[in-house]
């Protein structure tokens, strides 16, 4: 196949990403209206003139299909590249999506922080979880992985405190919990597959810069 006629694939994590993204790419001359129209079942999406293809998929499944080469370019958050922890290479801080990931939980928990007692932690990010408490904290505890409204955990007692993302706080204040430390800034982030960086060297840089510029 000539080389002018591979198409660069771009995967992009479903959700709070997607419409600054799209914006982003308006801004550097990438059109692709279509993705963002709520009602269609179509899961990928042309650009013939620039030889773009994209598709919306689950956040956690950007990075797998960027690291074997389904897409070249995947655009996600810090939080998915973090937790997946997938060989590609992360290019681009987007800085928009900014949240933080943090340790959460009634403020009565902080003493069982602060004294390295055996806990519970509940979240959708275990190996963040667990990397922040054995590797950071040298704190042993008991994770319990959960897919969505993590603030349940402490609340129904599931555990003593969740690892979860907090944007502008309001979903831990509507739940009589806070947050108790700081793990790591969150925001949104390129990543690019290892073998396409090489082979494709001129486009995604050309890209990567296009990005930078209209930030
Ligand atoms: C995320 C996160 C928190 C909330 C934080 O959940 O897990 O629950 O957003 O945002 P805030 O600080 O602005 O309130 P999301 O809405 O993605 O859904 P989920 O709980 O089902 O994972």
């Amino acid at each position: 196949m000539n080389k002018q006629d591979r198409y660069l694939t771009f995967a992009l994590g479903k959700g709070r990403l997607v419409d600054s993204t799209m914006e982003l790419l308006k801004k550097c001359g990438i059109e692709c209206e279509e993705i963002t129209d709520k009602k269609t079942r179509k899961l990928i999406f042309t650009n013939e003139e620039l030889k773009l293809k994209f598709f919306l998929a689950k956040g956690p499944d950007v990075p797998t299909y960027v690291e074997y080469g389904a897409a070249d370019i995947g655009i996600v958050g810090k939080d998915t590249i973090m937790e997946e922890n997938r060989s590609v290479y992360e290019v681009l801080d987007l800085g928009f999506g900014k949240c933080r990931m943090c340790v959460c939980g009634p403020e009565s928990a902080r003493e069982l922080l602060d004294h390295h007692e055996m806990i519970k932690v509940a979240s959708k990010y275990p190996n963040i979880a667990k990397d922040y408490f054995y590797n950071r904290k040298n704190q042993t505890v008991d994770i319990i992985k959960l897919n969505g409204s993590v603030e349940l955990g402490p609340i129904v007692n599931l555990s003593d405190v969740i690892v979860d993302i907090v944007e502008t706080g309001s979903t831990l204040r509507e739940n009589g919990l806070t947050v108790l430390e700081e793990i790591c800034p969150l925001s949104a982030r390129v990543i690019v597959n290892q073998v396409s960086m090489q082979m494709e060297s001129e486009r995604i840089h050309k890209l990567i810069n296009d990005m930078k510029e209209n930030l």
